[in-house]
């Protein structure tokens, strides 16, 4: 596997559904929201001049590997998803009416999600990080949140914070192996999760 890493916001946009793709592979409660919302979330994302976000782009193929998005402000993130007041209005009732399990758990992360939330200047939050499921388990995983550490570092960051579920192995191994250790676990609905954290 022959790739390079890349700045998120230098992406062409015509790729960002490809990325909203690699998403999908995610069990966390962006992906059961629904493609829409994760394609919007990657729009948002690669306009925000706040996110530092990178991505592993094949050599030869050109192919998509998988990406990273970090951000001081992740709420900010979620919060422009309303932007579009139609657009969201429409997507929310779609979601009510057809998977209102998700639709609670929605209400219950944005309650709870508040409190665990970095309020520190310094740090940054490492949002997602993702590979596509053909390219897991050979370290490409670790080596992109690792480049959102040293660009947040270089961006003047001091520590770097992450959330991950208790069952998701992969991640935490990854996560461990760039140097973050449990601060704490809390549950959010359904998500029972371990928050991480790193001095950069
Ligand atoms: C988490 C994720 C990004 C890791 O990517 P990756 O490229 O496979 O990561 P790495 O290869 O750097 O490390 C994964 C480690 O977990 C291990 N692993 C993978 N699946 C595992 C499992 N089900 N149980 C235990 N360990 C597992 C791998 O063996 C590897 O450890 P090793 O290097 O010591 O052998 C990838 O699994 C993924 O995209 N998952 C879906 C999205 C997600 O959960 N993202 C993280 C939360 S935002």
């Amino acid at each position: 596997m022959n790739y390079i890493l890349h700045d998120l916001h230098g992406i062409s946009p015509d790729r960002l559904p490809r990325l909203a793709e690699i998403h999908m592979g995610d069990r966390g409660l962006l992906a059961r929201l629904g493609y829409p919302f994760v394609l919007r979330y990657f729009e948002i994302a690669y306009k925000d001049p706040r996110v530092i976000g990178v991505y592993a782009q094949e050599n030869e193929s050109g192919e998509l590997l998988g990406y990273g998005i970090a951000s001081p402000e992740p709420e900010s993130l979620t919060s422009q998803l309303k932007n579009d007041r139609r657009w969201f209005i429409k997507e929310i009732v779609k979601l009510f009416f057809t998977r209102p399990h998700v639709f609670i758990q929605l209400v219950i992360s944005s309650i709870t999600i508040k409190g665990q939330m970095n309020n520190e200047s310094d740090a940054i939050e490492c949002v997602y990080f993702s590979v596509d499921a053909k390219y897991r388990g050979q370290k490409l995983g670790r080596t992109l949140q690792r480049a959102l550490m040293d660009e947040s570092r270089k961006a003047g960051y001091k520590k770097m914070f992450a959330s991950i579920e208790t069952w998701n192995q992969a991640s935490l191994i990854a996560t461990q192996s760039n140097g973050f250790v449990i601060a704490k676990t809390f549950r959010e609905g359904i998500y029972h999760r371990y928050r991480m954290e790193c001095k950069l």
